[in-house]
């Protein structure tokens, strides 16, 4: 199975990390988010990734530079312009020279589901595309999916009001694509898979879904970028993995409490994280208090100074001995 991974948005609701570093390449843990993301393909047979960029290329292609992810053999296809998700599907598909049915994910996707299961049913029912589903509290920030008893897809309403969604059931942002579908997308000009290409497969009836309750997170947000480094060391997406780097530096009087703490990381005496994620080269000082916040590469927190109510401190910034900071982003956008 091939894949086309998109990674080319701006990733502006997680700046100001994003402002260095695009979304799919923020450290998770141990390593940057799509080798998560690929390592999770290839568990389910994709073998080939091509990697759909556009903003920061070059941190892709740096990263990997003899052209393997987590194992996986990567071809890069770098748009002139952002093309949107349909337009970014067509102009990787074409650079690729897909002609055969093929897998395509959102980069920022974190999830366990079935991708093989996904492909079969797609053969199944002989759809042009099929949908991966997954059920959600809140609809409105996704593409919402009505569909029939057998899956056919009914209708797509990209983020709707939230009291008009008609389903909780979403776009997991997992999809089998046959090769007609690009025919479908015009080239040259932004193009959305969500608001253009979905709504007209669903008005011939060749769009299908398929429902799944695996572990599914948008790593996209502030929340949800915390959620799932917390959830990797709480061992609800595998086995739990260890929460503070091999390389990192604790003082012996400091409290990591359910918190992540990166490679070359430094946690003065006294200092207290809960629920933090402390990116690689950072330093907390002593006495200082992360809760439910991000500190960015390399950033410093003062002594004392107190980061709360999921702050972002971005990469290098400073947030001064004593301050206290709750709910900011730092800096501040314009
Ligand atoms: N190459 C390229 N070019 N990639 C892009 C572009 C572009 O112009 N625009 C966005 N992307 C990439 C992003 O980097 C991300 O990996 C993916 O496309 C989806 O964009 P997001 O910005 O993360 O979209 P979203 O989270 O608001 O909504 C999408 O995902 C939801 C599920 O996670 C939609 O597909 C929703 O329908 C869906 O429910
Ligand atoms: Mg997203």
């Amino acid at each position: 199975m091939k894949a086309v991974v998109l990674v080319g948005g701006f990733g502006t609701r997680l700046r100001p990390l994003t402002l260095s570093t695009p979304k799919q390449m923020l450290p998770v843990v141990d390593r940057p988010m799509i080798e998560h993301v690929v390592a999770g393909l290839a568990r389910h047979g994709v073998d080939e990734v091509v990697l759909s960029l556009g903003y920061r290329p070059d941190a892709f292609t740096d990263a990997y530079p003899d052209g393997r992810c987590a194992g996986v053999r990567l071809r890069y296809a770098v748009e002139p312009e952002p093309l949107d998700t349909a337009g970014a599907i067509r102009f990787a598909a074409d650079a690729a020279g897909l002609d055969e049915t093929f897998v395509v994910v959102n980069g920022d996707v974190f999830t366990d589901l079935d991708v093989s299961a996904l492909w079969r049913r797609h053969h199944e029912v002989g759809a042009e595309a099929t949908i991966a589903l997954t059920p959600v509290d809140d609809p409105s920030r996704y593409g919402v999916v009505p569909t029939d008893p057998e899956g056919r897809v009914l209708g797509f309403v990209e983020k709707p009001p939230r009291d008009e969604a008609p389903t909780n059931w979403i776009n997991a942002g997992t999809y089998v694509f046959e090769p007609s579908v690009l025919a479908r997308i015009p080239e040259g000009r932004k193009v959305s898979v969500e608001r253009e290409t979905f709504p007209a497969l669903v008005a011939d009836g060749t769009l299908w879904a398929v429902r799944s309750d695996a572990y599914w997170v948008d790593a996209g947000t502030p929340e949800t970028y915390l959620q799932i480094q917390l959830d990797l060391i709480d061992g609800r997406r595998g086995p739990a993995v260890p929460g503070v780097a091999p390389t990192a530096r604790v003082a012996p009087s400091a409290t990591v409490d359910h918190s992540v703490v990166m490679s070359g990381a430094e946690i003065g005496a006294d200092a207290r994280l809960v629920d933090a994620v402390v990116s690689p080269g950072a330093v907390i000082g002593a006495g200082a208090v992360v809760d439910r916040s991000i500190v960015g590469p390399g950033a410093r927190i003062g002594e004392g100074a107190v980061v709360t109510g999921l702050t972002i401190v971005g990469a290098g910034e400073e947030v001064p001995a004593g301050a206290r900071s709750e709910g900011q982003r730092i800096p501040e956008p314009v």
